[in-house]
């Protein structure tokens, strides 16, 4: 069983750029999409979510997560989605691998950033994931997610031949 979990920190009826590659990965994979949450609101004004984010890099913070309702001993596969935050994933994706055996698993991360690529995020989440096989990663620019379509499709591909 393959699992599609992303991070998202929207408010209400907003949606963001990463669950816009998150759903075309779960659909064209037939995996299970989950979404990764912060028990804490982040602010929906930019300038304040900036400051916030920030000061929980600078601090390295890990934020409390709503805990996830799946059997991780079914999921072989991973495909883990993020938006890039000062470098890197956000600070609650850090809580999530710290405390999920993800031992054995192979994880595909993506990414969705304006300029930085997957920056840090993969080289963190092989220090966080020992265990596990990490492929590489598909970085998508936030503004291009609707048209990431044949991106996604050449990664899968090439995922599928390695
Ligand atoms: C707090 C914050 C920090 C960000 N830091 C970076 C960064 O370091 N590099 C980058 O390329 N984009 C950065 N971005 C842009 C986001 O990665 C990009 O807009 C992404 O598509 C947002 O995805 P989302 O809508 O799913 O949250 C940042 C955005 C925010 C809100």
């Amino acid at each position: 069983m393959a699992v599609v979990l992303y991070f998202d920190h929207s408010q209400g009826q907003t949606t963001g750029n990463t669950v816009v590659v998150a759903e075309k990965i779960a659909a064209l994979t037939e995996s299970q999409l989950v979404p990764l949450k912060a028990e804490k609101s982040y602010p929906e004004d930019y300038q304040t979510l900036l400051q916030v984010t920030k000061a929980e890099a600078t601090n390295q913070a890990r934020p409390e997560i709503i805990p996830l309702a799946l059997d991780w001993s079914k999921a072989n596969t991973l495909f883990l989605g993020y938006p890039i935050w000062w470098g890197r994933f956000p600070r609650a994706v850090a809580t999530f691998l710290e405390n999920t055996d993800l031992s054995g698993k192979t994880i595909y991360p993506f990414c969705t950033h304006e300029g930085s690529r997957l920056g840090q995020s993969v080289t963190e989440l092989q220090q966080l994931c020992p265990q596990s096989t990490i492929q590489t990663g598909l970085p998508v620019r936030g503004s291009k997610v609707q048209q990431s379509d044949q991106a996604i499709k050449n990664w899968l591909a090439q995922m599928t031949v390695n």
